[in-house]
């Protein structure tokens, strides 16, 4: 049977592999509830230019809410056959309303009705996403302002570098995610446009109302070029570039987690709702949840090079190439809002091991920049100096197998004369982390300042809903 949406052209249907290659219902049928608004948007429209009448955009209006509870509820009959949303629920429209239907496509295409409903949904999971970054951020800050103080290793190159708070270490990870909010809201502003009216490519010859289908649908204004409405995916591919990066931002968080929780650090620990065990090794304990925000990185960076590539070198306008921009994106923006989740759930869990970390944070001689800066500050001595010097204290406590405070008042003056006992005021990590006052230093009343500033921006932005 040739297919009832352009059957006057064609005289048989289609093969099976034409079939299985074409059909985008198994997917798109994400799309129903914004192919729907459309829809009615579209009908009050043609409504109220007088394209079409009352009586049938009511009727449009009737079956379209019909078919989204059938949806719903699970009862309607998604067919390959009618290739995807659009046409399946056209033609259910029929079968519920009869020919009132067929005027439902008048000055439309699938072309801006596609690229309207995918603009919808991307919207939609930006503002989800929003939420969920909020209440991510809001579970850091708490944690951060829990443990203001807590000193533990500031790392560079995995190497113990300097002393820093818990807190501290949480809230790098807040603003990370301020920047990531603030990538998928500039995206938003280009996603929410409207593409509907822009037809098949080149406009109407009907006497359509674009501005009023866009407010219809809550987006900031029609798009001004009917070929540019039908063609750009560019929406698509900043809102996956933004949540590429807030995957990254996210595994250097699980890459901690993972380091954190084993037995050779133990910084901090999971509660059993987010540890996993070993079939074989009774005393496992793993941090799954944390590997596998770790891994959702890769599907999501894959889906912005698989769409990059999709829509590389495509001529204008639509091309059916661009059916393809649906899978991969639905499937990042699946796992970036549960990694999101997934890491938000780990930080409310996670409990920090502070005798441990505070006995790590003084190993490795991790004040040695401290007693350069006293030599500096209170000796006068240029900074290149007073680095040699500490150099040798570093060398000698190496030599002797002790920390930098084990050393004695001789040892001190042994290796320059003004290396006082003054020096001890800030051997410990306690003086070393309290010492780092500058804007954005690790300092506890710094720390704790910002936490609270955090949590209160936070409040009221939807984290709690998130
Ligand atoms: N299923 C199609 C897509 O996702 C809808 C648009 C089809 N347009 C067309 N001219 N065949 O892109």
């Amino acid at each position: 049977m040739s297919n009832k949406m352009w059957g006057g052209r064609f005289s048989s249907g289609p093969d099976a592999l034409m079939e299985a290659i074409n059909a985008s219902i198994d997917f798109d049928q994400r799309l129903y509830a914004q192919d729907i608004a459309g829809s009615r948007a579209h009908a009050a429209m043609l409504a109220d230019k007088g394209i079409i009448s009352s009586e049938d955009a009511d009727a449009i209006n009737h079956g379209l809410n019909t078919i989204l509870s059938e949806i719903e509820a699970g009862t309607f009959s998604f067919s390959r056959a009618l290739e995807d949303i659009h046409m399946n629920v056209e033609s259910r429209l029929a079968e519920l309303i009869g020919p009132a239907a067929g005027r439902l496509h008048t000055a439309r295409s699938r072309n801006d009705q596609v690229a309207t409903d995918f603009r919808l949904y991307v919207r939609d999971c930006i503002d989800r996403l929003d939420g969920a970054l909020a209440a991510y951020q809001e579970a850091l800050a708490n944690k951060a302002l829990q443990h203001f103080d807590a000193v533990m290793p500031g790392f560079t190159h995995l190497q113990s570098a300097q002393p820093v708070t818990f807190g501290h270490h949480m809230l790098a990870y807040v603003e990370m995610a301020d920047r990531d909010r603030g990538r998928f809201a500039d995206a938003r502003k280009r996603v929410n446009i409207s593409p509907l009216g822009a037809a098949a490519l080149a406009g109407t010859s009907f006497p359509i109302d674009r501005e009023a289908t866009a407010s219809a649908l809550g987006f900031s204004a029609p798009m001004a070029n009917s070929l540019d409405a039908v063609s750009a995916r560019d929406f698509v591919l900043e809102t996956l570039a933004a949540a590429s990066i807030c995957a990254i931002h996210l595994t250097r968080f699980a890459e901690e987690i993972v380091i954190w929780s084993s037995a050779q650090f133990r910084f901090v620990s999971l509660t059993d709702a987010f540890s996993t065990g070993s079939s074989i090794m009774p005393q496992k304990r793993n941090p799954d949840a944390a590997e596998l925000v770790r891994a959702k990185a890769g599907r999501i960076v894959g889906a912005l090079v698989a769409l990059s590539t999709v829509m590389k070198g495509l001529p204008l306008a639509y091309s059916k190439d661009m059916q393809e921009d649906k899978e991969p994106a639905f499937d990042a923006l699946d796992a970036i809002e549960l990694a999101i989740l997934a890491m938000t759930g780990m930080v409310d869990d996670m409990t920090p091991n502070l005798d441990a970390m505070r006995k790590a944070a003084g190993a490795g001689f991790s004040t040695a920049t401290d007693i350069a800066d006293w030599l500096v500050r209170e000796k006068g001595m240029p900074f290149r100096d007073a680095h040699h010097v500490t150099g040798r204290v570093v060398a000698l406590a190496s030599e002797k197998g002790v920390e930098l405070e084990d050393l004695t008042d001789e040892d001190f003056a042994g290796i320059d004369a003004s290396l006082d006992p003054a020096i001890r005021e800030v051997l410990g990590v306690d003086k070393s982390v309290a010492s780092r006052v500058s804007l954005g230093g690790t300092a506890p009343e710094n720390v704790r300042a910002q936490a609270e500033a955090w949590l209160q921006r936070l409040e009221g932005t939807g984290a709690q809903a998130g």
